[in-house]
Protein backbone atom coordinates (compact mmCIF):
# COMPACT_ATOMS: atom_id res chain seq x y z
CA UNK A 1 0.00 0.00 0.00
CA UNK A 2 1.44 3.47 -0.98
CA UNK A 3 1.84 5.89 2.02
CA UNK A 4 -0.09 9.05 1.53
CA UNK A 5 1.95 12.25 2.49
CA UNK A 6 0.71 16.20 3.10
CA UNK A 7 2.35 18.34 1.63
CA UNK A 8 1.52 21.93 2.84
CA UNK A 9 2.75 24.88 0.16
CA UNK A 10 3.18 22.38 -2.46
CA UNK A 11 2.45 23.95 -5.71
CA UNK A 12 4.97 26.54 -4.29
CA UNK A 13 9.00 26.27 -5.15
CA UNK A 14 10.38 23.98 -2.80
CA UNK A 15 7.59 22.15 -2.57
CA UNK A 16 6.53 21.43 -5.68
CA UNK A 17 10.00 20.12 -6.36
CA UNK A 18 9.80 17.78 -3.70
CA UNK A 19 5.74 16.41 -4.82
CA UNK A 20 7.97 15.27 -7.67
CA UNK A 21 10.62 13.39 -5.51
CA UNK A 22 7.87 11.90 -3.41
CA UNK A 23 5.98 10.63 -6.07
CA UNK A 24 8.88 8.79 -7.80
CA UNK A 25 9.31 7.33 -4.96
CA UNK A 26 6.24 5.80 -4.15
CA UNK A 27 4.14 7.67 -2.01
CA UNK A 28 0.56 9.02 -2.55
CA UNK A 29 0.93 13.02 -2.14
CA UNK A 30 -1.92 15.19 -1.30
CA UNK A 31 -1.16 19.17 -1.66
CA UNK A 32 -2.71 21.29 0.82
CA UNK A 33 -1.92 25.08 -0.49
CA UNK A 34 -4.35 28.54 -0.62
CA UNK A 35 -2.34 29.48 -3.91
CA UNK A 36 -1.35 33.02 -2.40
CA UNK A 37 2.19 32.69 -3.48
CA UNK A 38 1.64 29.84 -6.21
CA UNK A 39 -0.78 28.74 -8.83
CA UNK A 40 -2.58 24.92 -9.54
CA UNK A 41 0.22 25.03 -13.00
CA UNK A 42 2.44 23.77 -10.79
CA UNK A 43 0.23 20.89 -10.28
CA UNK A 44 0.23 20.47 -13.99
CA UNK A 45 3.82 20.22 -14.79
CA UNK A 46 4.33 18.07 -11.55
CA UNK A 47 1.85 15.86 -14.04
CA UNK A 48 4.20 16.17 -17.20
CA UNK A 49 6.86 15.06 -15.13
CA UNK A 50 5.93 12.37 -13.49
CA UNK A 51 2.69 10.96 -15.31
CA UNK A 52 1.01 11.52 -11.76
CA UNK A 53 -1.30 14.54 -10.65
CA UNK A 54 -1.40 14.77 -6.79
CA UNK A 55 -4.31 15.31 -5.14
CA UNK A 56 -4.73 18.56 -4.38
CA UNK A 57 -7.50 20.66 -2.06
CA UNK A 58 -7.20 24.66 -1.96
CA UNK A 59 -6.86 25.72 1.85
CA UNK A 60 -5.73 28.19 4.22
CA UNK A 61 -4.05 27.12 6.98
CA UNK A 62 -4.65 29.72 9.26
CA UNK A 63 -7.87 28.57 9.10
CA UNK A 64 -8.51 26.17 12.05
CA UNK A 65 -12.02 24.62 11.44
CA UNK A 66 -11.34 24.32 7.93
CA UNK A 67 -7.75 23.02 8.57
CA UNK A 68 -9.41 20.38 10.70
CA UNK A 69 -12.30 19.15 8.70
CA UNK A 70 -9.46 18.60 5.87
CA UNK A 71 -7.31 16.39 8.38
CA UNK A 72 -9.87 14.73 9.65
CA UNK A 73 -11.06 13.65 5.93
CA UNK A 74 -7.46 12.20 5.05
CA UNK A 75 -6.53 10.44 9.05
CA UNK A 76 -5.13 7.72 6.73
CA UNK A 77 -1.93 10.03 6.00
CA UNK A 78 1.37 9.00 7.48
CA UNK A 79 3.13 12.35 7.35
CA UNK A 80 3.01 15.88 7.12
CA UNK A 81 5.80 18.05 5.26
CA UNK A 82 5.00 21.47 5.91
CA UNK A 83 6.09 24.24 3.54
CA UNK A 84 3.47 26.75 3.74
CA UNK A 85 4.69 30.00 4.65
CA UNK A 86 5.44 33.71 3.79
CA UNK A 87 9.09 33.73 2.63
CA UNK A 88 10.00 37.48 1.56
CA UNK A 89 12.45 38.40 3.96
CA UNK A 90 12.04 42.35 3.64
CA UNK A 91 8.43 42.00 3.34
CA UNK A 92 8.75 40.87 6.96
CA UNK A 93 10.42 43.52 7.94
CA UNK A 94 7.74 45.53 7.01
CA UNK A 95 4.95 43.76 7.94
CA UNK A 96 6.29 41.39 10.72
CA UNK A 97 2.02 40.51 11.69
CA UNK A 98 1.29 38.99 8.80
CA UNK A 99 4.59 36.41 8.83
CA UNK A 100 3.61 35.96 12.56
CA UNK A 101 0.06 35.31 11.75
CA UNK A 102 0.47 33.56 9.28
CA UNK A 103 3.27 31.35 9.48
CA UNK A 104 2.38 30.66 12.88
CA UNK A 105 -1.01 30.03 13.27
CA UNK A 106 -0.80 28.19 9.80
CA UNK A 107 1.85 25.61 11.42
CA UNK A 108 -0.04 25.67 15.13
CA UNK A 109 -3.53 24.68 13.49
CA UNK A 110 -1.48 22.02 11.00
CA UNK A 111 -0.13 20.36 14.18
CA UNK A 112 -3.17 21.05 16.17
CA UNK A 113 -5.19 18.64 13.33
CA UNK A 114 -2.49 16.41 12.94
CA UNK A 115 -2.90 15.56 16.62
CA UNK A 116 -6.27 15.30 16.79
CA UNK A 117 -6.33 12.99 14.05
CA UNK A 118 -3.36 10.53 14.77
CA UNK A 119 -1.05 11.73 12.09
CA UNK A 120 1.85 12.31 14.29
CA UNK A 121 4.70 12.60 11.90
CA UNK A 122 6.10 16.32 10.36
CA UNK A 123 8.88 17.53 8.50
CA UNK A 124 9.52 21.23 9.41
CA UNK A 125 10.61 23.94 6.16
CA UNK A 126 13.35 25.90 8.81
CA UNK A 127 16.23 28.30 7.11
CA UNK A 128 20.10 28.53 8.22
CA UNK A 129 18.64 32.29 9.07
CA UNK A 130 17.80 31.10 12.66
CA UNK A 131 21.53 31.48 13.24
CA UNK A 132 21.51 34.93 12.42
CA UNK A 133 24.95 36.37 12.31
CA UNK A 134 27.09 32.89 13.43
CA UNK A 135 30.46 34.08 15.41
CA UNK A 136 32.38 30.67 14.00
CA UNK A 137 31.84 28.96 10.65
CA UNK A 138 30.65 26.31 9.62
CA UNK A 139 27.49 26.73 11.39
CA UNK A 140 26.65 23.03 12.78
CA UNK A 141 23.51 22.24 14.57
CA UNK A 142 24.68 22.94 17.92
CA UNK A 143 25.69 26.62 17.25
CA UNK A 144 24.35 28.80 18.79
CA UNK A 145 20.73 30.72 17.56
CA UNK A 146 21.29 33.89 17.48
CA UNK A 147 18.72 36.62 17.32
CA UNK A 148 17.15 36.49 14.26
CA UNK A 149 17.33 38.99 12.04
CA UNK A 150 13.83 39.24 10.85
CA UNK A 151 10.20 38.66 11.33
CA UNK A 152 10.63 35.74 9.05
CA UNK A 153 13.68 34.38 10.02
CA UNK A 154 12.10 34.91 13.59
CA UNK A 155 8.82 33.03 12.87
CA UNK A 156 11.16 29.64 12.05
CA UNK A 157 12.79 29.86 15.05
CA UNK A 158 9.82 29.82 16.87
CA UNK A 159 8.62 27.37 14.91
CA UNK A 160 11.56 25.43 15.82
CA UNK A 161 10.84 26.14 19.53
CA UNK A 162 7.24 25.19 19.44
CA UNK A 163 7.86 21.78 17.77
CA UNK A 164 10.93 20.86 20.76
CA UNK A 165 8.20 21.49 23.57
CA UNK A 166 5.71 19.61 21.40
CA UNK A 167 7.63 16.73 20.85
CA UNK A 168 8.78 16.64 24.68
CA UNK A 169 5.17 17.02 25.61
CA UNK A 170 3.68 14.55 22.72
CA UNK A 171 6.46 11.22 22.77
CA UNK A 172 4.37 9.64 20.33
CA UNK A 173 4.23 12.84 17.79
CA UNK A 174 7.91 13.15 16.06
CA UNK A 175 9.35 15.32 14.12
CA UNK A 176 12.15 16.76 11.76
CA UNK A 177 13.50 20.40 11.03
CA UNK A 178 15.09 21.21 7.94
CA UNK A 179 17.52 24.28 7.88
CA UNK A 180 18.03 25.04 4.24
CA UNK A 181 20.65 27.57 3.25
CA UNK A 182 20.26 28.98 -0.32
CA UNK A 183 18.11 27.22 -2.23
CA UNK A 184 18.28 27.55 -5.70
CA UNK A 185 18.24 26.04 -9.23
CA UNK A 186 15.26 23.83 -10.74
CA UNK A 187 13.92 20.47 -11.91
CA UNK A 188 16.00 18.87 -15.30
CA UNK A 189 13.36 18.85 -16.82
CA UNK A 190 13.13 22.67 -17.09
CA UNK A 191 9.29 22.69 -16.42
CA UNK A 192 9.05 23.55 -13.37
CA UNK A 193 11.22 26.52 -10.94
CA UNK A 194 11.32 29.63 -8.76
CA UNK A 195 8.39 32.40 -9.73
CA UNK A 196 9.30 35.41 -7.75
CA UNK A 197 6.47 37.39 -7.62
CA UNK A 198 7.46 41.01 -8.56
CA UNK A 199 11.14 42.22 -9.06
CA UNK A 200 13.39 39.44 -7.11
CA UNK A 201 14.80 40.12 -3.51
CA UNK A 202 16.71 36.96 -3.98
CA UNK A 203 20.52 36.58 -6.01
CA UNK A 204 19.65 33.77 -8.62
CA UNK A 205 16.19 34.95 -9.76
CA UNK A 206 17.76 38.34 -10.45
CA UNK A 207 20.57 36.85 -12.07
CA UNK A 208 18.70 35.18 -14.75
CA UNK A 209 15.90 37.83 -15.02
CA UNK A 210 18.61 40.03 -15.82
CA UNK A 211 20.21 37.44 -18.26
CA UNK A 212 17.06 37.54 -19.74
CA UNK A 213 16.64 41.10 -20.09
CA UNK A 214 13.88 41.23 -17.89
CA UNK A 215 15.99 43.72 -15.35
CA UNK A 216 18.29 46.38 -16.56
CA UNK A 217 21.43 45.48 -13.71
CA UNK A 218 22.32 43.47 -11.25
CA UNK A 219 23.45 45.15 -8.41
CA UNK A 220 26.11 43.86 -6.49
CA UNK A 221 25.52 44.42 -2.66
CA UNK A 222 28.47 44.97 -1.07
CA UNK A 223 32.43 44.35 -2.16
CA UNK A 224 33.82 45.23 1.26
CA UNK A 225 32.76 42.59 3.10
CA UNK A 226 35.71 40.36 4.92
CA UNK A 227 36.20 37.41 1.95
CA UNK A 228 38.73 36.76 -0.21
CA UNK A 229 36.76 38.89 -3.55
CA UNK A 230 35.34 41.25 -0.72
CA UNK A 231 31.12 40.06 -1.86
CA UNK A 232 29.19 38.00 0.65
CA UNK A 233 29.78 34.23 0.45
CA UNK A 234 26.47 31.76 1.23
CA UNK A 235 26.04 28.48 0.48
CA UNK A 236 23.69 27.58 -2.64
CA UNK A 237 21.83 24.19 -2.75
CA UNK A 238 20.14 22.62 -5.39
CA UNK A 239 16.67 22.62 -4.78
CA UNK A 240 16.84 18.70 -6.30
CA UNK A 241 18.87 18.34 -3.63
CA UNK A 242 17.06 19.60 -1.22
CA UNK A 243 13.93 17.74 -2.32
CA UNK A 244 15.59 14.47 -2.17
CA UNK A 245 16.64 14.88 1.22
CA UNK A 246 12.85 15.50 2.49
CA UNK A 247 12.28 11.91 0.79
CA UNK A 248 14.99 10.62 3.28
CA UNK A 249 14.06 12.34 6.34
CA UNK A 250 10.43 11.26 5.56
CA UNK A 251 11.74 7.77 5.27
CA UNK A 252 13.60 8.29 8.55
CA UNK A 253 10.44 9.44 10.24
CA UNK A 254 8.41 6.58 9.11
CA UNK A 255 10.77 3.72 10.14
CA UNK A 256 11.14 5.50 14.03
CA UNK A 257 10.54 2.84 16.38
CA UNK A 258 11.08 4.77 19.59
CA UNK A 259 10.37 8.38 20.50
CA UNK A 260 12.87 10.69 19.63
CA UNK A 261 13.16 14.45 20.62
CA UNK A 262 12.76 17.18 17.47
CA UNK A 263 15.66 16.11 14.97
CA UNK A 264 17.38 19.32 13.14
CA UNK A 265 19.35 18.79 10.31
CA UNK A 266 21.67 21.89 8.09
CA UNK A 267 21.02 21.25 4.37
CA UNK A 268 23.84 22.61 2.75
CA UNK A 269 26.88 21.81 0.66
CA UNK A 270 29.00 22.76 3.28
CA UNK A 271 30.58 24.76 0.29
CA UNK A 272 30.07 29.05 0.11
CA UNK A 273 30.42 30.93 -2.91
CA UNK A 274 30.73 34.46 -3.17
CA UNK A 275 28.37 36.67 -5.31
CA UNK A 276 30.93 36.80 -7.88
CA UNK A 277 31.60 33.73 -7.94
CA UNK A 278 28.38 32.91 -8.67
CA UNK A 279 27.98 35.64 -11.26
CA UNK A 280 31.01 34.08 -12.98
CA UNK A 281 29.87 30.21 -12.51
CA UNK A 282 26.63 31.56 -14.50
CA UNK A 283 28.44 33.51 -17.11
CA UNK A 284 30.82 30.54 -17.80
CA UNK A 285 28.33 27.71 -17.50
CA UNK A 286 25.62 29.80 -20.13
CA UNK A 287 27.73 32.13 -22.08
CA UNK A 288 25.94 34.87 -21.38
CA UNK A 289 27.90 38.28 -20.40
CA UNK A 290 25.41 40.42 -16.67
CA UNK A 291 25.25 43.47 -16.51
CA UNK A 292 25.96 44.27 -13.08
CA UNK A 293 27.68 46.69 -10.75
CA UNK A 294 29.20 45.98 -7.65
CA UNK A 295 27.05 48.62 -5.26
CA UNK A 296 26.21 49.39 -1.14
CA UNK A 297 25.60 46.73 1.34
CA UNK A 298 22.24 45.41 1.49
CA UNK A 299 20.58 46.09 5.18
CA UNK A 300 20.69 42.55 7.37
CA UNK A 301 23.09 41.04 4.89
CA UNK A 302 26.17 39.24 7.03
CA UNK A 303 29.23 38.42 5.10
CA UNK A 304 29.62 34.81 5.36
CA UNK A 305 26.99 31.50 6.35
CA UNK A 306 27.82 28.30 5.40
CA UNK A 307 26.58 25.10 6.71
CA UNK A 308 28.30 22.04 8.23
CA UNK A 309 27.36 19.01 7.05
CA UNK A 310 28.68 16.33 8.98
CA UNK A 311 25.42 15.50 10.74
CA UNK A 312 23.32 15.09 8.35
CA UNK A 313 25.53 13.27 6.66
CA UNK A 314 26.34 10.45 9.42
CA UNK A 315 22.59 10.35 11.27
CA UNK A 316 20.37 11.37 7.83
CA UNK A 317 22.65 9.46 5.26
CA UNK A 318 22.72 12.08 3.17
CA UNK A 319 24.81 14.31 1.14
CA UNK A 320 24.03 16.84 -1.61
CA UNK A 321 25.31 15.59 -5.13
CA UNK A 322 24.80 18.53 -7.55
CA UNK A 323 27.52 21.06 -8.13
CA UNK A 324 27.43 24.84 -8.32
CA UNK A 325 27.38 24.48 -12.49
CA UNK A 326 24.18 22.36 -12.24
CA UNK A 327 22.29 24.99 -10.81
CA UNK A 328 23.28 27.58 -13.06
CA UNK A 329 22.31 25.18 -15.87
CA UNK A 330 19.26 24.17 -14.64
CA UNK A 331 17.88 28.34 -13.34
CA UNK A 332 18.87 29.42 -16.67
CA UNK A 333 16.94 26.84 -18.54
CA UNK A 334 13.62 27.24 -15.86
CA UNK A 335 14.33 30.88 -16.94
CA UNK A 336 13.99 30.60 -20.08
CA UNK A 337 11.37 27.99 -20.54
CA UNK A 338 9.46 30.38 -18.02
CA UNK A 339 9.89 33.00 -20.49
CA UNK A 340 8.61 31.09 -23.38
CA UNK A 341 5.41 30.34 -21.93
CA UNK A 342 4.57 34.10 -21.35
N1 LIG B 1 22.53 39.79 -3.60
C1 LIG B 1 23.05 40.70 -4.49
N2 LIG B 1 22.20 41.26 -5.39
C2 LIG B 1 20.88 40.92 -5.46
C3 LIG B 1 20.38 39.96 -4.56
C4 LIG B 1 21.23 39.41 -3.63
O1 LIG B 1 24.24 41.06 -4.43
O2 LIG B 1 20.17 41.48 -6.30
C5 LIG B 1 23.45 39.18 -2.62
C6 LIG B 1 23.00 39.39 -1.18
O3 LIG B 1 23.44 40.64 -0.73
C7 LIG B 1 23.64 38.19 -0.49
C8 LIG B 1 23.63 37.10 -1.57
O4 LIG B 1 23.46 37.79 -2.81
O5 LIG B 1 24.96 38.48 -0.18
C9 LIG B 1 22.49 36.12 -1.40
O6 LIG B 1 21.28 36.85 -1.25
P1 LIG B 1 19.84 36.17 -1.32
O7 LIG B 1 18.85 37.26 -1.14
O8 LIG B 1 19.73 35.32 -2.54
O9 LIG B 1 19.85 35.17 -0.08
P2 LIG B 1 20.03 35.49 1.46
O10 LIG B 1 21.22 34.71 1.90
O11 LIG B 1 19.99 36.90 1.78
O12 LIG B 1 18.66 34.89 1.99
C10 LIG B 1 18.41 33.52 1.94
C11 LIG B 1 16.94 33.20 1.82
C12 LIG B 1 16.17 33.63 3.02
C13 LIG B 1 16.81 33.13 4.27
C14 LIG B 1 18.27 33.46 4.28
C15 LIG B 1 18.94 32.76 5.41
O13 LIG B 1 16.40 33.82 0.69
O14 LIG B 1 14.88 33.08 2.96
O15 LIG B 1 18.90 32.99 3.10
O16 LIG B 1 20.27 32.97 5.42
F1 LIG B 1 16.23 33.70 5.35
Amino acid sequence: MRKKIIVTGGCGYIGSHTVIELIENGYDVLVFDNLSNSTEVSLDRIEQITGTRPAFVQLDLSDAKETNILFKLHQDAHAVIHFAAHKAVGESVLDPLKYYQNNLYALINTLSAQRENGINKFIFSSSATVYGDPDHLPVTEESELKRASSPYGNSKKIGEEILEDLTKSDLNFSAISLRYFNPIGAHASGFIGEIPSGIPNNLMPYITQTAAGVREQLLVYGNDYPTPDGTAIRDYIHVVDLAQAHVVALKRLLEQKQESPLEVFNLGTAKGYSVLEVIHSFESVTQVQLNYKLTDRRAGDIASLYAATERTEKQLGWKAQKGIDEMMRSSWEWEQYYRSQQ
